[in-house]
């Protein structure tokens, strides 16, 4: 499967306030094992570089903007900018990706299984081959 843009249900607007939502499996393709978040990174920082064996993700800029760059197998790269708390990016595993962030902004990952450092390809050529 490629990657794709998800949009949650919420209520309200950005003038009253929204409330966005999700519960077992209605939008994220798989069942979440791990949640993280990311805070304070500077604009300039690159985050992600790496793909993963095993692991789904859904990305969602909660706060701020985020720029997340998408690489396949095939070498096909996609980027897309995320900056609606309602809408989520999903990266399917064995997908390259890469983030740089608005400042303050506040990154909100779902992910289909627990951490483990194995999972991880962080070298783009063996990511690759
Ligand atoms: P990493 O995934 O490399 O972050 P990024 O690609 O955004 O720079 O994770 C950074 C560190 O945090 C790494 O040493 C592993 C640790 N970590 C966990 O312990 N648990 C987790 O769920 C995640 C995502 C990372």
């Amino acid at each position: 499967m490629d990657a794709k843009l998800i949009t949650f249900p919420s209520f309200g607007d950005k003038s009253n306030g929204l409330l966005t939502f999700t519960e077992s499996c209605n939008e994220i393709p798989f069942d979440i094992k791990r949640v993280f978040w990311i805070n304070y990174t500077p604009e300039n920082t690159l985050r992600g570089k790496h793909a993963h064996k095993l692991t789904d993700l859904v990305l969602v800029a909660n706060v701020g903007s985020v720029e997340v760059t998408v690489t396949s197998k095939t070498n096909l790269t996609q980027t897309y900018i995320l900056n609606e708390p309602n809408i989520g990016l999903y990266i399917p595993k064995n997908h390259w990706h890469t983030m740089t962030f608005s400042a303050n902004s506040s990154l909100l990952v779902f992910a289909s299984e627990i951490y483990n450092e194995t999972d991880y390809v962080r070298n783009f050529d063996e990511f690759l081959q």
